[in-house]
Parts: structure tokens; C-alpha cells; sequence
């Protein structure tokens, strides 16, 4: 007979069985239901993470997994050497909600960003005529694109970094949010591209001042350099609108998805570009076994259609007005900043008393909510995008009371 599970075992289980690459609050979770997870002892939390913003359209979305189940029972996985009858009409819907000619589909963060560096370069080459070998991409300090070797030669982040060289060549870093050190990375001709997330999510939830995205667009446009935006955090109705550029009215060239556009059912990533720079790859020269499959298809038109027809963009702009103001308002010298767009916000605390970010998300999740610090002293909070204005309300509680439990 089996032992019955409880979070110690399981935790026991991750230790000695697991590579130790997370440090994971001490909860065992084993039930999602909207913005709600249960742990294995069945007590109920407000999950204001998402899975780093994968689950905008709460857990377990009922027409999002009704979506995977069927298909599932259906045809899972042909690989790209056939044709399915899923990808067509995915491919067709994605680019018209997003406005581009195409897309390319894999299935994690990282590998979106990988497609657009190498179409970024392929461009490079072939339309604007940069010197073969010579490319290269500007990218900013304390970025975040994932964790492949190419991913962590363009990061600054130590912890990411350390032993895991040599590293890929060809990116110039310059500071993020600066517009002056952009201009001056723009005067080598083999610029070939700028990649960007429009707020720093995994750095702490950094908003660059209102302009810069437009700013650094006009001038990539100036130099023939393609404007590559990373929205796998921020996309897809995560700030209060469906893309961050779209506080700006920026188009990039090259967009990249993923998290949420599964709603966190299914690994599910793309970029997406028109056809001067998607159709640079031909066939063989770049893909994926899963990238495109019936299962991913369906379920990210399933996570599209809720975010239109539950009106999420909006209910983030309006949730996250009233969660920034009530932090705000919080009466407590731990409190250094609040800052965010729509439902991406962070607060930064200070420490006092010996008491940090880290022992604040341990008495949330005591009081039933649970958050991530990130970087020491940065907590994020995202919750799911449905969340309610009693469930807000709720949460807030917990929050403050938390905080104002130590001072
Ligand atoms: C902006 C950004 N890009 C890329 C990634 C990588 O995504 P994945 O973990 O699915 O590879 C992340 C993950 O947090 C991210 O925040």
C-alpha cells in the first residue's frame, strides 16, 4: 500500500530526488481553482504569483482545459513532418489577434526568445545586409529571457552566469530605461536589433519612464534595427492592456509570447513577425518536436478567447489601480515602494528588525496568500487576472495584516 502524501513527504520526496536549482516557499500545493490553490492538507490560498504570470486566466480555466481534453483525446502530437488540422487555424487566429503576418510556434519562454534571436540574425544577413558572423543584438542589464547558454550570455545576473561559460557572442548590454546609452549602442552598423521586456518582471517589476518604449522604437526604426519585444510576462492582458507596448502604441518587429498563453494548462510559446522577417528561416533551418502541436493549438486559442471574452486587459487595469493604492496607503516603515502596471506590481521592503521580503511571504502564506520574493527584498504580485473585487478586497486584507504584523 502507499503512504498517504502529506507536504512533508512530498517536500522530503523534492529534496532528495530533485536538483536543488529553486528554493520554493514551504507549501505543497495539489488543487487550483481560479485565483484559489489548495495545499495537500487542504487549506485554501489566494495565489498571488500565477506561476510567474503563465495562469492569467486562473487555474484550471473550465474552456481551457475542456479545450486540452478533447483534443488530447483526440491527437496529441504529429510532429512538423506532417501537417495537423489544429496548427492552420491557430496560426490564423493568433496573427489576427495580434496583428502580424506570422508565427512561429515553440512551447517555453526561452525557446520564443531563441526563435527571435536567431530570426533577428537571420534577418541581419539576409535583408539588411550586416557581414555574416557580425551581427549583433542590444540588450539591457538585469534582463530576464530564460535560462538556455545563449539566454545567460546576454543576462548580468551573477547567480544565472557563474560556471556555466563560455558564452554565446554578439550581444552589446546597455542600462535599462536609458535612452541616451540605446543611442549611442545604435551607432555601430552591425546593430541588428534590440530586445526588450517593457517591464522588467523577474529583475523586481521594473516600469521604465512613460516614453522609453516609443522612444527606443523610433530610434531602432531610424537604424533599420528590429525592435524585439519580450512579453512572456507582461503579454497577454498581464498589465491591464493585452501587450505592454501597447501603453505606447509600439508594434515590435518581432513579438514573443508564452506563460499565459496556455493560461498555464500546457507548455505553449511563439514569436510572432511579418513575412520580411519570418520568412528569412526556410524549412530545416530552425523547430521543434512539440512547437505547433493539436494540443497547444487548441489550448492557446481557448486562453486567447477567455482573455477577450472575459474582458481581462480591462479587469487588470482596474484590480491593479485599487491594489497599488491600498499599498500604498499601508502605514509601515518596511513599505519602500509599490510599482506596477495593471495586476505586475511589487513592493520593496526594507528590513527591519532582522525580518526580510522572505519572512513576510512566510506569514502570507500562514494567513493564506501566497507571494515570491525575488532578488532579497522585491516581493511580486500577480495574482490571476480573474480575481474579484471581493477577492481583492480579501487579499489586500491578508496583505496589509501580514506586513503590519511586524511593524
Ligand atoms: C520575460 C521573460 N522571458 C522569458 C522567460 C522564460 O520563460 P520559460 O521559463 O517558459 O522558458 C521568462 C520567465 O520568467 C520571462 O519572464
Amino acid at each position: 500500500m502507499t503512504e498517504k502524501m502529506t507536504s512533508q513527504i512530498a517536500m522530503e520526496l523534492e529534496d532528495k530526488y530533485g536538483a536543488h536549482n529553486y528554493h520554493p516557499l514551504p507549501v505543497v500545493l495539489s488543487k487550483g481553482e481560479g485565483v484559489y490553490v489548495w495545499d495537500v492538507e487542504g487549506k485554501k490560498y489566494f495565489d498571488f504569483l500565477s506561476a510567474y504570470s503563465a495562469i492569467n486566466q486562473g487555474h484550471c480555466h473550465p474552456r481551457i482545459v475542456g479545450a486540452l481534453v478533447d483534443q488530447a483525446r483526440t491527437l496529441t502530437l504529429t510532429s512538423r513532418a506532417f501537417y495537423n488540422d489544429s496548427l492552420g487555424p491557430y496560426e490564423k487566429y493568433i496573427t489576427e489577434y495580434f496583428g502580424y503576418d506570422k508565427m512561429l510556434p515553440m512551447n517555453t519562454g526561452a525557446e520564443a526568445d531563441e526563435t527571435a534571436l536567431k530570426l533577428c540574425r537571420k534577418w541581419a544577413y539576409e535583408k539588411k545586409g550586416i557581414p555574416e558572423n557580425e551581427a549583433k543584438i542590444i540588450v539591457c542589464e538585469n534582463n530576464f529571457h530564460g535560462r538556455t547558454i545563449t539566454i545567460i550570455s546576454m543576462s548580468t545576473d551573477p547567480l544565472a552566469r557563474k560556471n556555466f561559460g563560455p558564452f554565446t557572442p554578439g550581444f552589446i548590454t546597455i542600462p535599462y530605461n536609458d535612452i541616451p546609452a540605446l543611442e549611442k549602442a545604435l551607432e555601430d552598423p552591425n546593430v541588428a536589433g534590440f530586445l526588450v521586456e517593457p517591464i522588467q518582471g523577474e529583475a523586481g517589476v521594473y516600469v521604465p519612464a512613460e516614453g522609453y518604449l516609443k522612444t527606443a522604437y523610433d530610434l531602432c526604426k531610424e537604424k533599420n534595427v528590429l525592435f524585439i519585444a519580450d512579453e512572456v510576462q507582461t503579454g497577454i492582458a498581464r498589465t491591464g492592456k493585452l501587450l505592454a507596448c501597447n501603453y505606447e502604441n509600439v508594434r515590435p518587429d518581432i513579438l514573443i509570447l508564452g506563460k499565459a498563453l496556455s493560461g498555464g494548462v500546457y507548455p505553449v510559446s511563439a514569436a510572432l513577425a511579418d513575412d520580411n522577417i519570418m520568412m528569412c528561416i526556410k524549412p530545416g533551418e530552425h523547430g521543434s518536436t512539440f512547437g505547433g502541436n493539436p494540443i497547444a493549438a487548441k489550448v492557446a486559442i481557448a486562453a486567447l478567447e477567455v482573455v477577450k471574452d472575459e474582458n481581462l486587459a480591462q479587469k487588470a487595469y482596474e484590480s491593479g489601480r485599487i491594489f497599488r493604492d491600498e499599498m500604498e496607503a499601508i502605514d509601515s516603515d518596511m513599505i519602500e515602494i509599490v510599482r506596477g502596471k495593471g495586476l505586475l506590481n511589487a513592493i520593496v521592503i526594507s528590513p527591519m528588525d532582522g525580518k526580510t521580503a522572505w519572512d513576510i511571504c512566510v506569514k502570507m502564506k500562514d494567513n493564506g496568500l501566497l507571494a515570491k520574493p525575488t532578488h532579497d527584498h522585491i516581493i511580486r504580485f500577480a495574482p490571476p487576472l480573474v480575481i474579484s473585487p471581493e477577492q481583492l478586497k480579501e487579499a489586500i486584507r491578508i496583505i496589509k495584516e501580514s506586513i503590519l504584523s511586524f511593524g
